[in-house]
């Protein structure tokens, strides 16, 4: 795959442990669920090196510190409907008051073309740091035009993260949104001629909800 400045694969050993129980087709829906929320975790951590901190006064039990925190309100998590939904309780783990908008994208089973069928963003999104989530970056079809959908609407500062990542996919999106950063836990060899990610999981809403 071309090398991108804004790609970045995480390569933690934990992360490795955990997304070998998630691929296992023997894993049910609730470990997957839970291990789905516990890698957005370690991955909003290590993503968010860069984050926005303004100086706050403490008192310690013996004097007053100049600290740093987390800008109030700064951050914002997007995911992308309905696999995406599986990633946000990771994210809130660390940023427990972040406002929640939605995209709803369906890939159209045969063209593999994404269809947005619904947006409700938070407002002040514009001013926020943005994490757009799902758990599969396949053709990046659905990527790129969620991605559109929020720069749009006004967000500049966004963070894209998918657990797992197909080399195309993630050339698609770092190529057509070389602004954003783009995070995946893993990149998979390729897609097969349905537009599934190979070795991959199958299909994360599937597994997430149970319905299939
Ligand atoms: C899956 C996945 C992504 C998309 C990735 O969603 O969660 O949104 O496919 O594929 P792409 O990179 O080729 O666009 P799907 O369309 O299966 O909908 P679902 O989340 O409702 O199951
Ligand atoms: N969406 C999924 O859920 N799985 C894939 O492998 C590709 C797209």
């Amino acid at each position: 795959m071309k090398k991108f400045d804004n790609v970045f694969v995480f390569d933690h050993p934990l992360i490795k442990h955990k997304i070998a129980i998630l691929r296992d087709k023997n894993t049910g829906m609730k470990e997957f669920r839970e291990l789905v929320e516990e890698i957005t975790t370690i991955m909003t951590y290590e993503s968010m090196r860069d984050v926005r901190l303004v100086p706050v006064e403490v008192e310690t039990p013996l004097e007053t510190v100049t600290q740093y925190k987390v800008a109030e309100d700064s951050v914002a998590i997007v995911p992308i409907l309905r696999a995406g939904l599986g990633m946000v309780n990771g994210v809130h783990k660390v940023f427990p008051t972040a406002k929640v908008g939605h995209i709803g994208m369906y890939r159209n089973e045969e063209t593999l073309q994404p269809q947005e069928y619904y947006c409700k963003l938070p407002d002040g999104i514009e001013k926020k740091t943005v994490f757009l989530v799902d758990p599969m970056l396949a053709t990046g079809g659905s990527a790129v035009d969620a991605l559109d959908a929020l720069k749009k609407r006004g967000c500049k500062d966004i963070k894209f993260m998918a657990i797992i990542g197909a080399p195309q996919g993630v050339e698609k999106v770092a190529s057509a949104h070389p602004d954003v950063p783009v995070y995946v836990s893993t990149l998979d060899r390729q897609l097969n001629e349905n537009g599934y990610i190979l070795p991959g999981l199958g299909d994360a809403g599937d597994r997430l909800f149970g319905t299939k």
